[in-house]
């Protein structure tokens, strides 16, 4: 099975966010000596937006904890980052309304990269938000492989960080197990504890309940494994996090993988250990997509509501497919069509695009 978040980068949007303007896409580029290259010196999130067509409004979930822990991690790069919590939703706010897809949910990619200075002197950044279609059907189970690559500690590569350094060994990690005929894999620690995966945090199931590793393991402090916490705590299923040995793993009750853009994704196949996936996972993969979809609320969890039918400027539909299926999608009796491909367009503003529309009649994101 094709990794999920493989398949979001094999896009070509139309449009990309620059420091806040939108560009074209296939514009946007980095000088060779930028520390972004030189140093790796790059920190990003992963956030993800659902389309409710019965309310016909379009959520983010979680960005006020994403606009944190980016800006958690550029200070422990000392990057600069002075972008406020109402400017970094409206900048995904304007690229949404550019890019969705009324049956897709997006995936929005913010990367502050370093742009200019040496060796932490002069240093200045910019965010380029680039944003990808993701379909709406269930995931697969997966099968997962032990890598022999190990995660960072805190004192050679922090993994608190999410800084794009870290994916190197991720990439190392999933190019060995896939030779082994696994989907992804698993990252151990210095210790040979389960850190997480290459791009989400392992879970397993055991008497105990659902049991994940702590940060201190090396797994990046989730926050799609924080609403877990939540779902755990309403549906009175335990929840620990604490260190996870390998043949703790492999003796599991389930396992699954969790993350922004693997949701809760089921996994059937550990090192040829099989699992069952009709259990506690496979329930709370419901509720958690019950929540994501605005079919359910969960104190705690913020899904905010950037854009409805009314953002949608009129004059657009005429131009337009992508906004006249979306707007056809919020009439409830009426099927969404697919979005016929469109090159990119060039604004009256040069080769960028301006953000009136984004600023003006959109929701307001409202912190929880
Ligand atoms: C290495 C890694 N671990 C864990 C996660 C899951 O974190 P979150 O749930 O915040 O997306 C991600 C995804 O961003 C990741 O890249």
């Amino acid at each position: 099975m094709a990794h999920v978040a493989s398949l979001s980068q094999l896009q070509t949007p139309p449009w990309a966010s620059v420091d806040g303007e939108l560009k074209p896409y296939t514009d946007v580029n980095l000088h060779i000596s930028a520390e972004a290259l030189t140093r790796a010196l790059s920190v990003f999130e992963g956030v993800k937006g659902y389309w409710d067509p019965e309310e016909s409004t379009f959520r983010l979930r979680s960005p006020a904890a994403h606009h944190e822990r980016l800006k958690r991690s550029a200070q422990l790069f000392h990057i600069p980052f002075d972008v406020s919590y109402e400017e970094f939703v409206r900048r995904h706010t304007q690229l949404a309304a550019e890019l969705l897809v009324p049956e897709k949910d997006l995936w929005l990619r913010p990367t502050l990269h370093v742009t200019e200075g040496h060796w932490g002197e002069g240093t200045a950044a910019t965010m380029v938000i680039t944003a990808f279609t993701q379909t709406k059907s269930e995931t697969a189970p997966m099968k997962l492989g032990v890598s022999t690559w190990r995660r960072g500690t805190d004192v050679d590569l922090p993994t608190r960080v999410k800084g794009s350094a870290n994916y190197v060994v991720a990439r190392l990690a999933r190019i060995e197990v896939r030779k082994r005929g696994y989907d992804d894999a698993v990252l151990l620690n210095r210790e040979g504890r389960v850190a997480e995966a290459t791009g989400a945090c392992v879970v397993m199931v055991t008497d105990e309940g659902v049991v994940v590793p702590p940060s201190s393991e090396g797994a990046l402090d989730s926050l799609t494994v924080r609403i877990l916490e939540q779902l755990c705590l309403r549906e009175g299923v335990g929840f620990t996090r604490r260190p996870m040995d390998r043949t703790e793993l492999l003796a599991a009750r389930e396992v699954g993988i969790a993350g922004t853009i693997s949701e809760l994704t089921l996994v059937d196949e550990v090192d040829g250990f099989a699992f069952p996936t009709d259990g506690v996972l496979r329930d709370l993969r419901s509720s958690y997509m019950r929540v994501m979809r605005g079919e359910d609320h969960l104190p705690g969890v913020d899904m905010v509501p950037v854009l409805t039918a009314q953002d949608i400027a009129p004059d657009e539909l005429a131009t337009s497919g992508r906004t006249a299926s979306l707007r056809e999608a919020v009439r409830p009796a009426t099927r969404p069509r697919r979005r016929p491909r469109r090159a990119p367009r060039a604004s009256g503003r040069g080769r960028t695009r301006g953000g009136s529309r984004a600023g003006s009649s959109r929701c307001t994101p409202r912190r929880r």
